[in-house]
């Protein structure tokens, strides 16, 4: 909750939240065998054409640059068709909404605002796909599709505001990040960026090369991620470029944040405030090296004191990072992305759980030399619960599942096509509505700084899946009591279709239940919230 009152940032200049109503669904894209570069058929064919493309693509860029515009708007709305993709019935509570002109009051209200309650404005951050969907493109490169993490960021406030008489009064907003890529095809009417994550490995490097010519960047400015406030600014987020500052005011949208011009890379969007000096410890992973950076943020914002690149030789997809009163804790897990993959014909993002994984313990002004590394047993972890130390041993807790939901569950060798495979062995339901792969659990891992030795452990069973951990972020960094998390439940998200295919089970997660309770039941020095 953020308070109304204190942290406000000087409102930004308001402007027009006309937007247009969802768009008719196409019947999503199919895959035709003759058009796709990358049916088996034509391997030889395609490994040339990415061997060329990889060694050439820089150079390329370069030969093309001059290019005018106007000409690859041209080469590119005459080579990639864009179509919507298709929602099923039962992710009809997914679909994208419109955005809202002025902030409307809430008058039915279940149950009470408890007693004490401060006035303030909750705020949500989340994907609304602009233009009323997921897009895919189909061209002779094959076919790429934005995943289910890409639509454009929205924030949805409630504010809570007190009268005279102290009877509540709550109003709801909503409001599109408005990042550069939003402005820019929201200008042209119509989805410009090409999807550049998902789909046929000639599809994505085109998709690469377009973006970058035309836009100077491969992927959007989503900010759809999270919210975060930091020395009394509020910003959006998504990891894959920098923070936009927001008035939590009217929702919206002024500068991106590169403190002070020294932050020239992606940011995470679960930056940590260090316990005791209120400083900010940040990150940003990037497909190319450096692949991944610790920043560490003054307290008031205005200065970067500490960058180091970790020199680690592969992009994990690390997503959240922990700190303890003297420490960095760095997730190194083999979800990875890697473009000389898709040179080669594979995924840009791939869950290698037959790799290594490490927990790095670094400490908070450390190099990549000081950092600790604890070798542990492949994992995929999204979200951290909180990080502390007790005597030699630094405890690291967080929600880790079997696989990755990132870029999707791969229940079928072609996306594209409407027949859906059988669920794999390891994939069938831990518990009814569920599936094995992406059952959350809480773990827990020991590690002692002075054996330098690692255990670790499951804390909840297999009653209930669990993403989106929070704590009382005055624990952040601090041994703590309590933790909450959203509980996964596919039979209400999505009528008990979860075994039809792969959208239900990503989007399970997504669904708003009531918060599960844990008491870890620790002892010693615990501050009850
Ligand atoms: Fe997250």
């Amino acid at each position: 909750m953020m308070k109304t009152s204190a942290s406000f940032h000087p409102c930004l200049s308001t402007s027009s939240r006309a937007h247009g109503r969802r768009a008719s669904m196409s019947a999503g894209a199919r895959t035709s065998p003759g058009t796709s570069i990358s049916s088996s058929s034509k391997k030889p064919f395609l490994g040339d054409v990415l061997r060329h493309l990889s060694l050439k693509i820089d150079q390329a860029s370069n030969a093309l640059k001059d290019v005018p515009q106007r000409f690859l708007d041209v080469l590119v709305d005459s080579t990639f068709q864009f179509t919507d993709q298709p929602l099923d019935p039962s992710e009809s509570n997914f679909a994208p909404v419109d955005e809202i002109s002025e902030a409307i009051e809430i008058h039915q209200i279940e149950g009470a605002i408890p007693e004490g309650f401060p006035e303030g404005v909750y705020i949500r951050n989340g994907s609304n796909p602009l233009f009323g969907a997921l897009h895919s493109t189909t061209s002779i490169f094959g076919q790429s599709r934005e995943i289910w993490v890409e639509g454009e960021g929205m924030l949805h406030a409630i504010y809570f505001t007190k009268s005279s008489s102290d009877s509540w009064s709550v109003h709801y907003a909503n409001r599109y990040v408005q990042s550069e890529s939003l402005r820019l095809e929201r200008a042209r009417q119509k989805p410009c960026f090409l999807p550049a994550i998902e789909g046929d490995s000639a599809a994505i490097i085109a998709a690469y090369l377009f973006n970058y010519l035309r836009f100077g960047k491969v992927n959007k400015d989503i900010s759809n991620t999270n919210v975060f406030e930091h020395a009394g600014r509020v910003f959006a987020v998504a990891e894959n470029h920098l923070p936009q500052e927001i008035c939590i005011d009217n929702l919206d949208t002024g500068a991106t944040w590169d403190i002070g011009g020294e932050w020239n890379r992606p940011f995470t969007a679960h930056p940590k405030v260090a316990p005791g000096s209120g400083e900010l410890v940040t990150f940003g992973t990037d497909a190319k090296r450096p692949f991944l950076v610790i920043g560490v943020v003054s307290a008031d914002g205005t200065k970067l004191k500490h960058r180091v690149d970790l020199k680690l030789d592969r992009c994990t997809l690390c997503h959240d990072i922990g700190v303890t009163l003297k420490y960095n804790i760095i997730l190194d897990a083999p979800l990875t992305i890697n473009i000389s993959r898709v040179m080669k014909g594979g995924p840009l993002i791939h869950y290698e759980k037959e790799t290594y994984a490490r927990i790095g313990v670094m400490p908070r002004y450390g190099d990549a030399e000081s950092v600790i590394w604890f070798n542990v047993e492949p994992f995929c972890m999204f979200h951290l619960v909180n990080c502390f130390e007790e005597g030699d041993e630094v405890v690291v807790q967080g929600l880790r599942s079997p696989d990755s939901l990132i870029p999707g569950p791969k229940l079928r060798l072609n996306k594209y096509d409407s027949i859906i495979s059988e669920p794999a062995e390891d994939d069938m339901p831990m518990k009814e509505g569920t599936s094995n792969g992406f059952f959350f659990r809480l773990y827990q891992w020991r590690l002692n700084l002075k054996t330098k030795t690692v255990s670790g452990g499951y804390l909840t069973g297999t009653e209930n899946s669990l993403e989106f951990p929070m704590i009382n972020n005055m624990y952040t960094g601090f041994q703590h009591s309590y933790a909450y998390a959203q509980v996964v439940d596919s039979l209400t998200s999505s009528s008990g279709n979860c075994e039809k295919g792969t959208a239900e089970k990503v989007n399970i997660i997504y669904t708003l239940l009531p918060y599960y309770h844990l008491n870890l039941g620790r002892k010693g020095n615990n501050r009850h919230i």
